[in-house]
């Protein structure tokens, strides 16, 4: 194993966070895990309070763990949520909210951290993306933007970074068993009174089954752990079950109408 590292794992309470933050400590490292209410949390490794669409909280949190450790090494930017609902019935408050989690969450912890990093010319940060964020995903289309622009992000600062030797990675999970399910926000005009509620409803439905029968979160725990523990970490990761890393790889070849046609027939959607 290499040199113990000062981890910090946000949105660490359940899921993929949990596990890898359990993973993490259970390896030797110094792990922070972050949550919203970290008083509800019973974990081995240490607790903070962040909530990463408060800009205050993640400051408090990080300079926390500075002062208590004198460097970050690596952060997992985990947390987030997702909204499922049609575009045409999501509120533009709701797309915000949606954003304001996954992709600008990342983005105040990001500034919050690479000060420190950028002076010690070393760090690590891991951005978990999603499958959803390379092929989007019909009623989650703001989760897919998000994921998306966290491919960009990434990108992005990875070139940004490399100068001050800093390291930036996506880790795209496919389905994996977590709260996801529990946790879905729906937009609020989704229900009885939208025109796309049969289908949202059926295809909604296909997701919960396929989270449910998704792979251990500890699949992504393990990914995460190698990356961390690697000298030179590539751009991005796939991590999850292996038909859907081949399907949604199957987008780069075949034509853009073939592969749409593919996903319409697989969530049952129509064309008039
Ligand atoms: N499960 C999947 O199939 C899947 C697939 C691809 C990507 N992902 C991504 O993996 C990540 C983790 O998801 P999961 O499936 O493990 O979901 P989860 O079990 O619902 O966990 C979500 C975590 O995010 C935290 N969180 C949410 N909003 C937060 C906020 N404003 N500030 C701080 N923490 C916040 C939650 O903590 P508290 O509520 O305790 O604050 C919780 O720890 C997400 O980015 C998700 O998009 C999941």
């Amino acid at each position: 194993m290499t040199a113990p590292k000062v981890i910090l794992v946000t949105g660490a309470s359940s899921g993929i966070g949990r596990a890898c933050a359990d993973l993490l400590h259970a390896r030797g490292h110094l792990v922070y895990g972050a949550n919203r209410d970290p008083a509800r949390v019973d974990a081995p490794w240490r607790k903070l309070a962040m909530d990463v669409t408060d800009e205050a909280s993640v400051a408090r949190a990080i300079e926390t763990l500075i002062a208590e450790q004198g460097r970050i090494d690596v952060v997992v930017n985990n947390a987030g949520l997702v909204l499922a609902g049609a575009i045409e019935d999501t509120s533009l408050d709701e797309a915000k909210s949606q954003l304001d989690t996954n992709l600008f969450g990342a983005m105040r912890v990001c500034k919050a951290v690479l000060p420190s990093m950028r002076a010690r010319g070393a760090g690590l940060i891991i951005n978990i993306g999603s499958l959803a964020g390379l092929v989007g995903l019909p009623f989650q289309g703001l989760y897919s933007a998000s994921k998306f622009a966290i491919e960009g992000f990434t990108e992005a600062l990875r070139l940004e970074v490399a100068a001050f030797g800093v390291e930036a990675v996506v880790v795209e999970p496919g389905d994996i068993a977590t709260s996801v399910v529990e946790n879905r926000v729906r937009a609020a005009a989704s229900g009885e009174g939208s025109a796309y509620r049969d289908a949202f409803r059926a295809v909604v439905a296909t997701y919960e089954k396929e989270e449910r029968a998704g792979a251990a979160p500890t699949v992504v725990a393990r990914r995460i752990l190698a990356i961390v523990e690697t000298s030179r970490p590539a751009p991005r990761y796939a991590a999850g079950p292996f038909a859907q890393r081949l399907l949604t790889g199957l987008k780069a070849f075949v034509p853009a109408k073939t592969f749409e046609w593919g996903l319409m027939l697989y969530y049952g959607l129509k064309r008039r």
